[in-house]
């Protein structure tokens, strides 16, 4: 084979593609109905956007952005995420000066340039949603509702809500300096990683994987015990609302996150059915980023799914049940065409998927076809069916057959789906 997809990109095939369709179709009709609209944003951006947001000492920046000079050697990037650029076209578009809270969702391909392996990608999906104009912690709340609701339409359960509060700009900056000092005293005892975020990013100390690490850092020094008053209160209404909501939560200080614009609230939902890879969803408040990009200072908050995630944990069975059955239209002949049509037509009226043998085969050939096919039901259109109007019938999974009028037939079908 002379070409394949690229390293960390996959096709989604036909046979999997109603699995796709239908987390898709469950997250529109629940998005909407908490009043998030669809908005589309183009897949390429300035690089810049992306630099200044998610931050320039951050994994995705440093290492794993798609960034290339366009033909006028404009510095441009395949979008990693997509907060930066639904806060651009709130932005851009003014959409601020509609009634708060203005509420978008957004599902699509975002790439990265990671190690790839198993539920990570270079090519991946996201859902998404934002929530722009209101500070209060009722939104946060609202966010993880949505999530849940969405997870339990999917029948996707086990899932841990994962909550903590970064800080904001007033207390965030103290307990760096504590964090600095600490990390200080013991930097040449962790890994070649951690010395490195130790310069860049010492936040992202708190999440490493590595065991040595982990034991040096037992006792390192929390944001969740440094947060402001304001913070602190956002932090504990926010668990009010939770209990209230009836959502089952876990405080864990030690979130993170990768991105930089994210102040106080952030969020994870995590699985074990996952193994490394356990994210299914992330999100958080990211207060000062619409200011930071140029727009009157707004609130705001958001999250995204990993549909590739989502797929794995998903019950496909269940799915593929949803599948509509396929009906094979067995004919005699070119002369029957016009009659193959009407017939055609009015299955496809009643939403039945038909197919049909576009060639002249005999009556076995295209049962075997339809048997391939994997065809649920076969009709039978020859001279004498249609002199009678009444067709031959067939269930392939059982053989049970019969004769009927086309009604009877789309009954007997409806009744059997
Ligand atoms: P994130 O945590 O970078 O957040 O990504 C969200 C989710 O996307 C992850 O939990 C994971 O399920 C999925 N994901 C990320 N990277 C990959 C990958 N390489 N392969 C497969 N799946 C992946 C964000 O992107 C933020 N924009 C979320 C947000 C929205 N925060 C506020 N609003």
């Amino acid at each position: 084979m002379k070409y394949s997809a690229l390293r960390g990109m996959k096709d989604i095939l036909p046979d999997e593609i109603n699995i796709w369709q239908h987390i898709e179709e469950k997250a529109r009709e629940i998005f909407e109905i908490f009043n998030f609209r669809e908005i589309r944003t183009p897949i390429l951006e300035q690089a810049e956007l992306f630099l200044r947001s998610i931050g320039e000492d951050t994994d995705i920046v440093e290492k794993e952005m798609y960034v290339f000079n366009d033909k006028k050697g404009r510095k441009v990037a395949l979008r990693p995420e997509g907060t930066a650029s639904v806060v651009r076209a709130y932005i851009q578009n003014s959409l601020f000066n509609a009634p708060s809270p203005q509420k978008f969702y957004y599902i699509g391909p975002m790439f990265r340039y990671e190690r790839p392996q198993k539920g990570r990608f270079r090519q991946f999906h996201q859902i998404g949603v934002e929530s722009f104009g209101v500070s209060s912690p009722e939104v946060e709340a609202e966010l993880l509702l949505l999530l849940k609701k969405f997870f339990e339409s999917l029948k996707i359960v086990e899932l841990s809500f994962e909550i903590n509060s970064i800080g904001c700009k007033i207390c965030r900056p103290l307990y760096k300096e504590g964090l600095y000092k600490f990390l200080g005293e013991r930097v040449s005892n962790l890994c070649f990683d951690c010395q490195r975020r130790f310069k860049k990013n010492p936040l992202r100390v708190i999440d490493c994987k590595v065991p040595s690490c982990r034991e040096i850092l037992s006792d390192i020094p929390l944001m969740i015990d440094f947060l402001c008053e304001n913070c602190r209160k956002h932090f504990s209404d926010f668990q009010k609302k939770l209990e209230l909501y009836e959502i089952p939560y876990k405080v864990n200080p030690k979130i993170v996150r990768g991105l930089d614009y994210y102040t106080g609230t952030v969020f994870e939902v995590t699985t074990h059915a996952l193994g490394a890879q356990n994210a299914v969803a992330a999100g958080g408040r990211y207060d000062e980023l619409v200011e930071l990009f140029g727009g009157p200072s707004t609130p705001a908050a958001g999250f995204a799914i990993g549909i590739e995630r989502l797929v794995e944990l998903l019950d496909k069975k269940l799915v593929l049940q949803l599948q509509k059955p396929l009906i094979f239209l067995a004919h005699a002949g070119e002369a029957l065409e016009r009659e193959v049509l009407n017939l055609s037509s009015r299955l496809r009226d009643n939403s039945f998927i038909v197919e049909r043998a576009y060639e002249n085969l005999s009556l076995k050939a295209q049962l075997k076809r339809a048997d391939r096919l994997k065809a649920k039901w076969v009709i039978i259109v020859g001279e004498e069916e249609i002199k009678k109007s009444l067709y031959k019938w067939k269930k392939m999974s059982d053989g049970t057959q019969g004769e009927a009028t086309l009604d009877e037939i789309i009954s007997i079908m409806k009744e059997q789906e």
